[in-house]
């Protein structure tokens, strides 16, 4: 396993939930992270509050320039390199397949799928030089069907499948890829998307608990855990890592 000390990521979507979890993971243990966020306020006060091993860096990553000046600013906090990418940046999409409208879907498969494949491809030359990774969340909306998930679960499944397929594509450039299927973590992405308000999400996340094999939903930190792995692990490639506590095993136990 390579030490994830000094080592420069990316991480879109780093102003909340997951993506911060990640970045403050991370920092802790050294490496020098970038984050990405359409929120200024929000990735400015996560960096700040992680420390200089945290950089802010606003945009957003359906926008051709946002996704160049993402990569240079992680290139410069790197010192030159980068050595992970983790396409975190994505939404909560639904919509019932009876009232499906093309502009919606559009934008799902922009945001979740079409975004991370474009910014993986600006940061293979520099993963290339530091044999690095890319990772991209994934979800287990691809293990459990959901009704009316329809829009989402597909960006998801795409996400997967297209790290396997970047993987043996990229393998012989010594550039390794990944996907992380998060079961539930309690944040803002149901609330962000319209679909709850904050009690209501928190109640929907509490109930999922009983779905986990083992009894609970998730932190952000949990989810980094398997982020250190998949970026550390030198032999592991186009995988696709359940962190989800049994949630996709479709037991209904507690
Ligand atoms: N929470 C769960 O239970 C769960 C389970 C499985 C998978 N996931 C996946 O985990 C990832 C992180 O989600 P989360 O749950 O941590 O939700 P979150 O807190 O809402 O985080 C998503 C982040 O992505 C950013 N983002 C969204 N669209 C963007 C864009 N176009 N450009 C740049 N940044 C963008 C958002 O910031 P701005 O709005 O400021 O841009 C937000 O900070 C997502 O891919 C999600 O699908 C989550």
């Amino acid at each position: 396993m390579r030490e994830i000390k000094d080592m420069s990521i990316l991480v879109t979507g780093g102003g909340s939930g997951i993506g911060e979890g990640c970045a403050r993971w991370l920092c802790e243990r050294g490496a020098r992270v970038t984050i990405s966020g359409r929120r200024a306020d929000k990735v400015r006060a996560v960096a700040e509050s992680i420390g200089p091993h945290c950089r802010a860096v606003v945009g957003d990553v359906t926008v051709a320039a946002d996704r160049e000046a993402m990569l240079a600013a992680a290139v410069e906090h790197g010192q030159g390199r980068l050595e992970g990418l983790v396409n975190n940046a994505g939404n909560m999409y639904r919509q019932a397949v009876t009232d499906y409208e093309e502009g919606f879907l559009k934008e799902a498969f922009s945001t979740n799928v079409i975004a991370p494949m474009l910014l993986s491809s600006l940061a293979v030359p520099y993963l290339e030089k530091t044999s690095g990774a890319i990772l991209f969340m994934g979800s287990i909306h691809t293990r459990r069907a959901y009704p009316g998930a329809t829009p989402y679960a597909t960006t998801k499944a795409a996400v997967e499948g297209l790290a396997r397929v970047m993987a043996a594509e990229l393998g012989r450039r010594q550039v390794r890829v990944g996907c992380i299927l998060p079961g539930a973590v309690n944040t803002e992405i149901n609330v962000r998307a319209g679909l709850f308000t904050q009690e209501q999400s928190n109640a929907r996340y509490d109930s999922l608990a009983k779905d986990h094999a083992l009894g609970r939903i998730g932190t952000s930190q949990e989810i980094a855990e398997g982020v250190e792995y998949l970026l550390r692990a030198e032999w592991v490639t186009g995988v696709a890592l359940e962190i989800d506590g049994g949630l996709g095993l479709g037991v209904s136990n507690f």
